[in-house]
């Protein structure tokens, strides 16, 4: 160690006050309202478990297969209860006059009851389940509390790119059972695009047979550095699909898939050339990209972008969509179908002497009506059988289809101007935060992503109601969805690190009142635990760096540096003499004060490791007491 560094352990002890001192009771996202009162129930083998619920029998069974996890024995089953008896009880009675998915939760010493129906019985479970702590010599201690709650949102959605990289079924299902834990109860699932077209239709096989396979993809970010010609590769079966939607349905999410119309269509005009204005033409590859020249015919692309070959709004496309949509509307029953919408250059369009004629035929005075037209017949076919579309923001463009959902994606604008015209508006925006393909920190350890910096803290700072709104026009304003994109995304392990914890964020933003909400407690009150648990379930998240690092540079040459753990059984270790932090540097267990001479600076580099040995990037903080060069470096 340099002699010229003096570390002192400081006598502050670094508190970890976790779920048990929580005015929430650890739950994510925040109750509503919760209200502790004197007393605890102890939870043990006498106490019974009682269904009095009008659909809470599978309610029940999930509750008890949690207290088995969690306390190492099942509760006795009963229909009712004697006087005196401990018993964790489900009830609807009441439940007619909560709000949609409202559940409350009453906890004295003596009983448990959760009162909802359907979704909010589910939830009122999430949160029993969320509230408690491990057992202490077989029995688990529960504060007395009443719980009121109900969500901001009736959409609160999470949306998946499964083309542009392929994620089997058991990892769309793990991935669910975390939504559901989380009270997130919308899975938009990006099935089609120019990287693949990932669900079987019966009358197009080619579809599948051709359109779900490419040769392979880029090495590293956009145009890429090399490719690799690994056949990437997939497609979901009707059968599969319908597992989802059960799968789903059971954990109160609806699925709703998403078709692309009418641009990011390489995959389907690979599969049916007559699909694009210009069948004979070949597939534009970049000249930036390693496949450039060696492309012949309709291709499914390799590469990352937007592309010109979209749809031609012939007959022949809208019969070939409308019957795409019959085989989609039978596979998933969602209220909703979202049909894409976004990024059609309209190049082809104005090249195409049939898409020009059809304009003047139609008195469409631009592309964009166009567009418009071409969304307006998709949204009629689907309204006829009962459903409703929606769109990316772009779909405002050239006017919108009378009964569309705008999902707001490239800023909050369109969201805006969508709620001004009286239509609903899912808010997604990538510059705040929701766009989960952008990188976490600005620590070299970060993966490849596609770029943006979205850092939990960043989603959690939004409100999706956008404040230029009328009392009025916010109604319209349904809820929140985070992306997921995959261009990046090559594993379900990454995409775990990608989703976790932001999902977490997401969801209390999209559930909780505003004024419920409070990062403090959300990071160092009930954040470790929910991190240990995902942890222990071997979702591979990404582990957040200390609580309370700085990675600006700090000036002085008096520093006590306290730091917290974030996340429960983790550990924070540290280097002072520019080493990369591993298990063999310095662990932290108190504030540590650092003294740095004039005119010199120090580095404090940290790592935190869960308890399953995953790591968080090292983060580093740069303490300056007034050196020469120090500027270069602060940048970083
Ligand atoms: C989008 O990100 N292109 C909706």
């Amino acid at each position: 160690m340099n002699k010229a560094l003096s570390i002192f352990i400081g006598v502050l002890i670094s508190t970890s006050a976790f779920a048990q001192g929580d005015s929430n009771m650890g739950i994510i996202p925040a109750p509503v309202a919760i209200t502790r009162a004197n007393g605890n129930f102890i939870l043990d083998k006498t106490t019974v478990l009682v269904n009095q619920s009008i659909d809470g029998a599978k309610i029940a069974d999930l509750l008890n297969a949690f207290i088995v996890t969690k306390a190492g024995f099942a509760l006795r089953e009963t229909k009712v209860t004697q006087a005196n008896q401990k018993a964790i009880i489900l009830t609807s009675v009441g439940a007619d006059k909560l709000p949609a998915e409202g559940y409350t939760i009453k906890v004295t010493s003596t009983q448990i009851i959760l009162t909802g129906k359907g979704a909010g019985l589910f939830y009122a479970v999430q949160s029993a389940m969320q509230m408690m702590p491990d057992k202490v010599a077989d029995k688990i201690t529960i504060p007395a509390v009443d719980i009121k709650d109900y969500p901001r949102f009736n959409y609160r959605g999470t949306m998946l790119d499964v083309c542009r990289h392929f994620f089997p079924i058991p990892f769309i299902k793990k991935y669910i059972d975390q939504l559901a834990y989380y009270k997130i109860n919308t899975f938009h699932w990006h099935l089609t695009d120019d990287q693949g077209w990932r669900l079987e239709i019966k009358k197009y096989p080619k579809l599948t047979t051709v359109g779900s396979t490419r040769n392979g993809s880029i090495i590293g970010n956009y145009p890429g550095s090399g490719n690799y010609l690994t056949e990437v590769k997939g497609f979901y079966t009707q059968e599969e699909a319908k597992e989802i939607v059960k799968y789903a349905a059971d954990r109160y999410i609806t699925v709703i898939p998403e078709i692309e119309l009418p641009g990011h269509a390489s995959a389907a005009i690979a599969a049916y050339p007559e699909l694009s204005c210009f069948p004979a033409r070949d597939t534009f590859v970049s000249d930036k990209t390693p496949w450039a020249g060696t492309k012949k015919g309709k291709q499914v692309q390799q590469t990352w972008g937007v592309f010109d070959d979209i749809f031609v709004p012939s007959d022949n496309t809208f019969i070939f969509l409308e019957n795409i949509l019959d085989e989609v509307v039978a596979i998933f029953p969602s209220k909703y179908i979202h049909i894409g919408g976004d990024e059609a250059p309209k190049t082809y369009w104005k090249e195409s002497p049939f898409c020009q004629a059809l304009m003047k035929e139609k008195g469409l005075k631009d592309e964009h009506e166009l567009q418009s037209y071409f969304i307006q017949r998709i949204e009629k076919h689907l309204n006829e059988k009962g459903r409703s579309i929606i769109g990316w923001d772009e779909i405002l463009e050239g006017g919108l289809a009378p009964n569309a959902t705008v999902m707001s994606w490239r800023g909050e604008e369109g969201g805006i101007a969508a709620a001004q015209q009286n239509h609903d508006v899912i808010m997604t925006p990538g510059s705040m935060g929701l766009y989960i393909d952008q990188r976490q920190s600005m620590s070299p350890d970060e993966p490849v992503t596609i770029g943006g910096l979205a850092p939990y803290q960043k989603i959690y700072a939004y409100d999706p109601i956008p404040k230029v709104l009328t009392a009025d026009q916010r109604k319209y304003v349904k809820g929140v969805q985070a992306n997921l994109w995959t261009e990046y995304v090559k594993t379900p392990e990454k995409g775990e690190n990608q989703a976790f914890p932001r999902l977490l964020a997401l969801a209390e933003i999209a559930w909780s009142p505003v004024e419920r909400k409070n990062l403090k407690n959300f990071t160092e009150e009930r954040l470790p635990n929910h991190l240990a648990r995902l942890d222990k379930m071997n979702v591979n998240l990404w582990v957040p760096t200390p609580i309370g690092q700085s990675d600006k540079p700090l000036t002085g040459g008096d520093f006590t540096i306290d730091l917290k753990v974030p996340i429960s059984g983790g550990k924070i270790y540290y280097s002072l003499d520019g080493s990369r932090p591993s298990e063999n540097a310095f662990l932290y267990s108190a504030p540590i004060k650092v003294i740095v001479p004039q005119g010199e600076k120090r580095v404090m580099k940290t790592i935190v490791i869960a308890p399953s040995g995953r790591r968080s990037v090292t983060t580093e903080t740069i303490l300056n007491n007034g050196a020469p060069d120090t500027k270069p470096e602060a940048k970083k």
